[in-house]
């Protein structure tokens, strides 16, 4: 099977943030932007595996800056590791300024999907191949998060989590 760029797998999706979908303090409401984040990162999964995808698990999201009424929100997504069925998914999330055009860094997460066959079976993705240096940092970190999501999930346990020990070795 052949492998894969990150770049291949990136997905840049940009909406504005309308009333309906605010809080009382007319901020973007976080349930509003996880399912943004599914969707975008869905794709990403979806150019690399070329495959049905499905979300397993959602395994880190920094909600740092509120996002305000009328921002136009961009969601950059990238699979960030390929394993056997499973693709680690790293999204940067950016809101742009009205007068300067500026980018300012507004959240970031990291989803978990799964490549699937019809019947909803798990199957192979090709490997990724991370170019960048920021790639490749995402890259080898990612078998640390999988470790961890699965141990808090109990489907690993503790003492199998080598890449976890070693942080504390
Ligand atoms: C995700 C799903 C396909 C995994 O199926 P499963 O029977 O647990 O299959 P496996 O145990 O073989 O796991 C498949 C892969 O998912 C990974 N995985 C499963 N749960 C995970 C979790 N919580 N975090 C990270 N990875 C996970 C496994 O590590 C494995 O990865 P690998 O093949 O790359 O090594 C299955 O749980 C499912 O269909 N879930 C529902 C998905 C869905 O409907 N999502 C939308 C929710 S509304």
């Amino acid at each position: 099977m052949q492998s894969r760029t990150a770049f291949q797998s990136k997905t840049i999706v940009t909406d504005l943030v309308l009333p309906s979908e605010t809080n009382p303090i007319n901020n973007l409401f976080g349930g509003e932007l996880l399912a943004r984040m599914d969707r975008a990162a869905s794709i990403a999964a979806r150019r690399h595996s070329r495959r049905i995808v499905v979300t397993a698990s959602v395994n880190h999201v920094a909600f740092n800056r509120s996002i305000p009424l009328g921002s136009v929100v961009t969601i950059e997504a990238k699979v960030s590791r390929a394993f056997t069925s499973s693709m680690e998914v790293y999204m940067d999330v950016w809101i742009e300024d009205r007068e300067s055009g500026e980018c300012i860094k507004a959240n970031e997460a990291i989803y978990t999907f799964v490549a699937v066959d019809e019947t909803g079976r798990p199957i192979k993705v090709p490997e990724l191949v991370a170019e960048t240096k920021l790639e490749k940092e995402r890259y080898d970190a990612a078998l640390r998060r999988k470790q961890l999501s699965l141990v808090l999930a109990g489907k690993l346990k503790p003492a199998e989590a080598t890449e976890l020990k070693a942080l504390f070795e």
